[in-house]
């Protein structure tokens, strides 16, 4: 059973004299331990969506379980419940600006009496590594310690289930990244489910298991990271790929030299996207063995989405290419994909 099931949902807003779908047909199925990211440009319906899980929206129609329960048909005690059991953070932290750290992780606890509560927030802060900081006031905090104190009182009451709407979107790379490594602890080592909004793929691959793309309500795509990044197929999915990836920049930079251009004449280039285990196949001596073809390296780039590796190589294919199909399919055979770009539009057949 997944610990969140959204089952096509629609939420329409009625304006005067319209309405306006922010989502449409949504099904989703998040699972226990999962870092589920949700990605999307500006008014995709994003945060509409993740408000939802714990009530703080009513779907127009279909059907929100959250641990075996229908959200739909749950009131009073249950649904404070629900809330408890779902911790939110935002971009820009939303503190109490007059009280002090302890007093905002302190704030929002339920059911504990002082005693355990001062004992809950030091292990808090100290989980977020803000030990020492419980008497400061959220203007003597830097963005990323700020988001930290915003985590700790999310937390406050256990919940089994994270939501981080753009969280990271105020802060510097750095501070970006510090934080990111602070919500997969939280995932390991607390086991809390996280369900992670963002426009940027960049944050998605470093951090998430799986992840939907949205646009204009609808998802458009969803997968597991490594088939998303190997193998996308919507073309949103593609361009939020290419903001991750150099190699789109690299084909730009190649196209603009001379140099490339008369080679591009001469040569047929081709891209190749491989993963994982067909990262040990020789498949550049195959080329050469099997098809009497000589491929020369003109861009290569191999990085690690959750321990695999996935291998991007721009080369140049010298010989008698008489058909493209075979090597194709042998490589597709061997899990490497094959494409042919053309440089005049710098394109990606
Ligand atoms: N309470 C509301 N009343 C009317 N329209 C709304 C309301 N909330 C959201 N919308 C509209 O629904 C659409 C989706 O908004 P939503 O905030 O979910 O987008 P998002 O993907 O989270 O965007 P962003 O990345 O900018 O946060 C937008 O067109 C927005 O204007
Ligand atoms: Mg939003």
């Amino acid at each position: 059973m997944p610990q969140i099931s959204f089952k096509n949902i629609n939420i329409t807003f009625k304006q005067k004299d319209k309405t306006l779908e922010a989502v449409k047909d949504v099904s989703l199925d998040i699972n226990k331990g999962d870092i589920y990211g949700i990605v999307g440009y500006s008014g995709a319906g994003k945060s509409t969506l993740v408000r939802v899980i714990n009530r703080l929206q009513v779907p127009t129609k279909g059907q929100v379980i959250v641990e075996n329960k229908d959200i739909g048909k749950i009131k009073g005690r249950q649904l404070r419940e629900l809330r408890h059991k779902v911790g939110f953070i935002f971009q820009h932290f939303n503190l109490m600006n007059s009280r002090t750290i302890a007093d905002n992780v302190y704030y929002p606890m339920f059911n504990t009496d002082t005693k355990n509560r001062h004992a809950r927030v030091q292990k808090l802060l100290n989980l977020v590594g803000l030990t020492g900081k419980e008497n400061a006031y959220p203007a003597q905090l830097s963005g990323g310690q700020k988001q930290r104190v915003a985590i700790a009182r999310a937390l406050a009451n256990n919940p089994s289930i994270l939501v981080s709407d753009e969280a990271t979107s105020a802060l510097d790379p750095k501070t970006t990244q510090e934080i990111l490594q602070l919500l997969k602890k939280i995932n390991r080592e607390l086991g809390v489910t996280i369900v992670l909004i963002t426009h940027e793929m960049e944050v998605v691959k470093s951090l998430c298991n799986k992840v939907a793309v949205m646009n204009a309500g609808k998802v458009v795509e969803k997968n597991n990271i490594l088939e998303i990044f190997s193998n996308p197929q919507n073309k949103l999915t593609k361009d939020f790929i290419n903001t991750t990836n150099n190699s789109t920049n690299a084909i730009e930079t190649l196209s603009k030299q001379a140099k490339f251009k008369e080679l591009a004449h001469a040569r047929r280039l081709f891209q190749l996207t491989y993963l994982g285990e067909s990262a040990e196949h020789p498949f550049i001596i195959d080329l050469y063995n099997k098809f009497n073809l000589s491929a020369s390296i003109i861009y290569g780039n191999i990085e690690f989405i959750q321990g695999t590796p996935l291998g991007n190589l721009i080369v140049a294919i010298e010989g008698q290419l008489q058909s493209i199909d075979a090597v194709k399919k042998y490589l597709l055979d061997n899990q490497i994909s094959l494409k042919e770009i053309n440089f005049e539009n710098i394109n990606v057949k």
